[in-house]
């Protein structure tokens, strides 16, 4: 399944950029975890909060711990079959 979402990140970002001491979040449209470490190895936040991804599958950080990311249930805001 193509993921989308995380059309805020660039948010995020310029905060980043702005504010030296303080830990920046990415929030809106996240749950592809692909996605989500891109955001931190690119240093684009220094960590990102779901909301969405969460209420769809509250089992999300567990799969993702232990590597069963496949199963993982997105929400419409982030799943896509295009
Ligand atoms: C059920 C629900 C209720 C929310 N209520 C509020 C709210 O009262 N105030 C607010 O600023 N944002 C609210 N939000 C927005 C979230 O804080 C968050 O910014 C938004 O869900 C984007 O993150 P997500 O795409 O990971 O869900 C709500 C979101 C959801 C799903």
């Amino acid at each position: 399944m193509k993921a989308r979402g995380g059309e805020k990140i660039h948010l995020a970002e310029t905060l980043k950029r702005a504010l030296k001491k303080t830990k920046v979040s990415a929030i809106g449209g996240l749950g592809d975890l692909d996605m989500i470490e891109r955001i931190i190895a690119e240093g684009k936040a220094d960590m990102v909060a779901l909301g969405r991804a969460l209420i769809a599958d509250l089992d999300l950080p567990r799969k993702a711990w232990s590597g069963e990311s496949r199963d993982i249930l997105l929400p419409v805001s982030v799943a896509s079959s295009a």
